[in-house]
């Protein structure tokens, strides 16, 4: 079977090199991929939905497998279904679950799925009134997707109402803004919970956590992660069978009942508060840089499995996890979130331990084919042990191999410091 892969992240890099594992794989077309993902098949430029249908013709593509948000949002799966090209992803209806926050929590209450108390403003004086009227500290959110930067966490109430100026009046995120969410701030550490669906069986993933924030012990700007680790051992087993239960498969069935039956990964993001698990938001595909840690783990074939939630026979695969404990560093440009320069030499991909994966990102072909950054985030070293403190050596052994001028990694990834407080 011929595969076409949307993306161009680490996430994606990680897809590919799991799908070219598959003995059902034949063609890997990326789109527009990374120089990672040109080691593993052929990257062809980006394009919209028509430029999919496009390749997918001219390349004989059986499957499409989707990465990112923004596409699902933009009905990539839909317009391939028009085509009967199977897509590994929700249609735009179902993937609504992230790219629109006031139907994902509006479906977490009309379905008794635990998640902070909220409430919904299209006028931002309604919301400013709201925030005054009430007990504090709120979380302020845009209704749409903003490439994960349309969330406000407040500690004061002239820091919420500076929020919703941002989100409601200037519009700081566009039309993302043009309704809001308000919600109560909840305490506690987080952590993924993803799957594969096929809108009713449900294949749970091991736990995940990532670390949003820039710098060591979670400070700083966040961006769109430093790096994650598999399994967090802090979660209990009860709480984790709560969530997979009262959440991911609550979600699933939620949503086939409002006729918007989901395909692909669903994802759950959680924090464990004093009084139990809540879901903070759904994701609609993979986490990045979850996928990271979570693939190299996957001991099924993925192809396989993306194949049958397309068909709805889900139930028909064996999906299998090894216990092995990974941990993976996101090497990044420095100056990232911010400004940071592009077109830095990258060294020492070839030290690598071969056991021992380097996901591409931010990087470029120079004209004489030699590998330069060209992203804040540049690559991921993910690296696999029998404990995470082992996989944590041996990730931070194998991360400081690789150089480029300014590179920047939080040195405590998958550490107690980083996961106590996130
Ligand atoms: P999101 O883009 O929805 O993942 O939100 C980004 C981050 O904001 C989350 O990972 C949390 O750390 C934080 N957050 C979102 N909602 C809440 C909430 N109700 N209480 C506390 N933190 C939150
Ligand atoms: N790691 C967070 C996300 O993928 O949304």
């Amino acid at each position: 079977m011929n595969v076409l892969l949307i993306g161009s992240g680490a996430r994606e890099h990680a897809i590919a090199w799991k799908l070219r594992q598959s003995p059902l794989l034949d063609e890997l077309w990326s789109m527009p991929g990374n120089p990672g993902t040109a080691e593993l098949g052929t990257n062809i430029p980006a394009g919209d939905n028509e430029a999919v249908v496009a390749a997918c013709r001219e390349y004989g593509i059986g499957l499409v497998v989707v990465g990112s948000e923004e596409p699902l949002a933009a009905g990539i799966v839909d317009r391939l279904a028009v085509e009967g090209i199977a897509a590994f992803g929700p249609t735009q209806a179902a993937a609504e679950i992230e790219s629109s926050k006031v139907f994902s929590k509006e479906l977490m209450a009309r379905h008794g799925i635990p998640t902070a108390p909220f409430a919904v403003f299209d006028d931002a004086a309604a919301a400013a009134d709201y925030v005054k009227s009430q007990p504090g500290p709120f979380v302020v959110k845009a209704d749409g997707l903003a490439k994960g930067k349309g969330v406000i966490v407040t500690d004061t109430e002239a820091e919420a109402l500076a929020a919703l100026e941002s989100v409601m009046v200037t519009r700081e995120f566009g039309a993302a803004g043009v309704r809001a969410l308000v919600e109560q701030r909840i305490f506690g550490p987080e952590a993924s919970a993803q799957a594969f669906t096929d809108g009713s069986t449900v294949a749970h993933m091991p736990f995940s956590c990532d670390h949003k924030p820039v710098f060591e012990g979670n400070r700083g700007p966040n961006t769109g992660g430093m790096g994650a680790y598999s399994s967090p051992g802090w979660l209990p087993d009860e709480v984790q069978e709560a969530v997979r239960t009262g959440m991911t498969e609550a979600a699933v069935r939620a949503m086939r009942e409002e006729g918007r039956s989901y395909q692909g990964v669903l994802y759950p993001g959680i924090m464990q508060t004093e009084s139990g698990p809540n879901v903070i938001e759904f994701n609609c595909r993979f986490g990045d840089p979850e996928a990271q840690v979570l693939l190299p783990r996957l001991q099924s074939d993925l192809l396989e499995i993306m194949v049958a939630v397309t068909e709805k026979r889900l139930d028909h695969v064996d999906v299998r996890w090894s216990d092995d404990a990974c941990v993976a560093v996101v090497l990044a440009s420095g100056g990232y979130p911010g400004e940071y320069e592009t077109g830095l030499q990258i060294s020492g991909l070839g030290d690598v331990d071969p056991d021992v994966r380097v996901f591409q990102a931010g990087t470029r072909r120079d004209d004489g084919g030699g590998l330069v950054t060209a992203g804040g985030r540049v690559l991921t070293v993910s690296a696999s042990g029998a404990t995470i403190g082992q996989a944590r050596e041996k990730a931070y052994a194998n991360v400081e191999r690789v150089a480029f001028e300014g590179a920047y990694y939080r040195r405590d990834i998958g550490t107690a410091a980083a996961t106590s407080d996130a």
